[in-house]
């Protein structure tokens, strides 16, 4: 049994067979979204299997802060606003995004566009994380948007009406920042576009156009995509059905490919082209992944029943451009590299240092813990296997994607490991420990 304790750790014995079908959270990339788009929508939207993870909550409370009625009816999210050109001025104290740095880069894309001043503020580790990316972009549109001097929360934002509208190539792959641009073009004086050499999750686009936005995307000729908006135009309320979060299935998957009595089904899982890499990675190893696809509904996400069955795993070269549609995923593939026969390569990481926590290092430690043969060369990890795993006590480091990675490197270990920072597998997946133990059962 995997036992949560008050000290915050989490221990996991190794797991005789993995049978079963664990429960998902919504996905938590669209739920943002939802509830940021339901704020700017005049009338009534429903969100239905939101994420209940510690981000999605922390965004609920932000549109209640900017105006945004939200009930809760069993699975749904109730949530009634007056519309972009009537949010509500937060006032002078900070909205805190806690862990959670998609709600402040989004929002302050939103918040550019507004009348009063605002100011964005976070948790230690959000309080660590790069900001320039989003406002060097929204000062282009003439907001008046201030990080501290390391370029790090809080932010200030003095928004301009209306914002001008740019062409912007970002200097990083990132939905967010993306979609910082895409909510601040709606409200520009003329068409923004956002000049993507790596393509990101398209949830933004996808979302704005079934709220009847139109958001053109076309190609460069060089495999990156260029997204344009044009200003002035209104999001119309809808009712969001979520799909399971395809970063959360991640972690099964891995789980299912490795272990060697398994069998694991996940239903109705996102699988947005954006965000399948660890799903087509892990298949490229060798693990046997059937997907069953569902018909996707008009202007709505890819969705598919997946199972996952044991597999032998073989090494894989991942090159920076496909990590991007793993970013999230990337800890929980190299556990899965230190089951595979060979030396795989991750490329091109370097975004994982400026995320929840300093993941690079993160992984590279827990798992060498472990007893597994990982090495850092610059920003590319190599993973050397396979290599039976040893029970150990580990330091998730507060950041829920490498605890809830060392809690399936649990099931797969001999004896006994205790992972510290547990509590973190809130953000994303609160039900993550309760699944543990079920599958295990
Ligand atoms: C997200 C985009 C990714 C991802 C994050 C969620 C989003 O970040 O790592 O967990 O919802 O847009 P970047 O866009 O900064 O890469």
């Amino acid at each position: 049994m995997a036992t949560a304790t008050w000290a915050d750790s989490v221990e996991v014995p190794r797991a005789a067979r993995l049978h079963g079908t664990p429960a998902l959270p919504g996905d938590k990339s669209i739920s943002h979204r939802a509830l940021l788009l339901a704020l700017l929508a005049r009338g009534h939207s429903r969100i239905t299997g939101a994420s209940r993870g510690d981000d999605v909550r922390t965004t609920r409370a932000l549109t209640e802060r900017l105006g945004a009625r939200v009930r809760e009816r069993i699975d749904t999210l109730e949530i009634d606003a007056e519309g972009v050109d009537s949010l509500d001025d937060p006032g002078p104290s900070p909205i805190d995004c806690r862990n959670s740095g998609t709600t402040m880069r989004l929002t302050a894309g939103i918040l550019a566009g507004q009348p009063f001043p605002a100011v964005l503020d976070g948790d230690e580790s959000l309080r660590t994380r790069p900001m320039r990316r989003v406002v060097e972009p929204l000062r282009a549109m003439g907001a008046d948007v201030s990080p501290t001097d390391a370029g790090t929360p809080p932010l200030r934002i003095r928004g301009r009406r209306p914002l001008r509208a740019i062409d912007w190539s970002p200097t990083v792959a990132s939905a967010q920042v993306k979609s910082a641009i895409l909510l601040a073009g709606l409200r520009a004086d003329g068409t923004t576009r956002v000049h993507e050499p790596v393509p990101t999750r398209d949830h933004t686009e996808r979302m704005l156009r079934a709220r009847g936005v139109d958001v053109r995307v076309t190609g460069d000729g060089a495999g990156g995509s260029i997204v344009e908006i044009g200003g002035g135009q209104v999001v119309a309320p809808h009712d969001e059905l979520v799909p399971g979060d395809g970063s959360a299935a991640a972690f099964w998957l891995v789980a299912g490919a490795c272990h060697p009595d398994a069998r694991i089904d996940l239903t109705r899982v996102g699988v947005n082209p954006g965000r399948r890499g660890a799903l087509d990675i892990l298949r490229e190893m060798g693990a046997t992944i059937s997907e069953r696809p569902h018909p996707i509904p008009d202007g709505g996400e890819p969705i598919a029943d997946l199972r996952v069955m044991s597999s032998e795993l073989r090494a894989v070269d991942v090159d920076a451009r496909r990590a991007v549609d793993a970013i999230d995923e990337i800890p929980v593939l190299c556990l899965a590299a230190t089951q595979a026969r060979g030396v795989s390569v991750f490329r091109g990481l370097g975004e994982l240092r400026v995320k929840e926590s300093d993941r690079l290092a993160g992984i590279v430690e827990g798992l060498t813990a472990f007893g597994a043969r990982v090495a850092l060369d610059g920003d590319d990890v190599r993973v050397t296997g396979p290599t039976a795993l040893a029970g150990v006590t580990v330091d998730g480091h507060g950041d829920h994607r490498l605890v809830m990675t060392f809690a399936i490197a649990g099931l797969l270990a001999s004896g006994i490991t205790t992972i510290s920072g547990a509590a973190s597998v809130a953000i994303s997946d609160p039900g993550f420990l309760i699944e543990l133990e079920r599958i295990r059962a």
